[in-house]
């Protein structure tokens, strides 16, 4: 009975991790590793759910928690892939950890992106940096329902072709019919790199959009948000179509303890996505 008790209690405890162990670490550039994790508790990694810009708090035991973003698509189930950069004590933590060590996970949390709304329109992936984490989610999810929406556009850049996040996987979109992918660089040192060169902003001048029926999905650091929401703007977009993952420091992800608070809205359940009407309104969100 204690036992059963204890379940009880502990199911009823929305802060309590569930143990999932790491199965692949992919060590895509210096300080950006992919782990794919599955919940220890194979119900959990069957039956586990999430919408595209949804993140998950992630424990590494003696060391804390935090927020990423779930980069696998939810189209992907059995596993969980989070693109985690390395910057401090829980990140250094995580990366000490090997194969078949557990962490802890809860979730999935936030809004993630309103994808019925976006059915049926064009889509637009605007991805600077590590911001190709919490729309990689979002750019399978679309290839593996294509005909939820009508054109894909994909625009991802790096300052490098070596920095690029899944750099395989984007340039294999290159060539794919269902999906325009325009990749740049800011410099290439090489000179091997076969796509464009450039800052982001200037792919817009290689792709013809239509504003009044594409979303844009845009995620990067200040300076890709300050350029690429100018140009989107000037291209006509509405704000309520432009969508955008922000990041704030989360200490419960469940609305409770009020560190992600942004004046009246709170960044664990209004977002992590938000309209540039919010940004608007709330102009300390970006
Ligand atoms: C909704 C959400 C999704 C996220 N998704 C990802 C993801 O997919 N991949 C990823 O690598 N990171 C992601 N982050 C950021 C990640 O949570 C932080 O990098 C992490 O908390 C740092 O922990 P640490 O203990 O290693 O670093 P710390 O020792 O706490 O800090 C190291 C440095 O990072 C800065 N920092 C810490 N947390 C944040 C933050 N939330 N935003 C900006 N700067 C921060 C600190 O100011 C400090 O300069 C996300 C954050 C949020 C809120
Ligand atoms: S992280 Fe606690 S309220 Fe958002």
């Amino acid at each position: 009975m204690p036992a059963l008790a204890e379940q009880a209690s502990a199911a009823a405890n929305p802060y309590l991790p569930q143990p999932a162990r790491i199965v692949r670490i992919y060590k895509m550039v210096p300080d950006n590793y992919l782990f794919t994790l599955r919940f220890v508790d194979p119900d959990l990694a069957a039956g586990f759910r999430h919408l595209p810009g949804q993140f998950v708090m992630l424990s590494v035991p003696g060391a804390g928690e935090i927020p990423i973003s779930i980069a696998s698509s939810p189209s992907r189930t059995g596993v969980l892939e989070l693109c985690v950069r390395r910057v401090g004590r829980v990140t250094d933590a995580l990366y000490r950890l090997q194969t078949n060590d557990l962490v802890g996970l809860r979730g999935p949390y936030g809004n993630g992106f309103p994808i019925q709304q976006m059915r049926g329109n064009d889509l637009l992936i605007v991805a600077g940096g590590l911001g190709m984490a919490p729309l990689r989610s979002l750019l399978w999810y679309a290839l593996d329902h294509r005909d939820w929406f009508a054109r894909v556009i994909l625009m991802c850049g790096a300052r490098t072709p070596r920095d690029m996040l899944f750099g395989e996987e984007m340039t294999s979109l290159v060539d794919r019919s269902d999906i325009v992918c325009l990749l740049t660089v800011d410099s290439d040192p090489s000179g091997a790199w076969p796509y464009y060169r450039g800052l982001l902003p200037a792919l817009f001048d290689h792709v013809t959009l239509d504003p009044a029926r594409t979303y844009a999905a845009v995620c990067g650091p200040p300076a890709v948000y300050r350029f690429i929401l100018r140009r989107l703007l000037e291209l006509g977009f509405s704000k309520d179509r432009i969508l955008m993952s922000l990041e704030r420091r989360m200490k419960c992800g469940i609305g409770k303890c009020g560190h992600c608070a942004v004046g009246y809205k709170y960044v664990c359940l209004d977002g992590p996505i938000f309209t540039h009407w919010d940004a608007i309104n709330l102009p300390e969100l970006i």
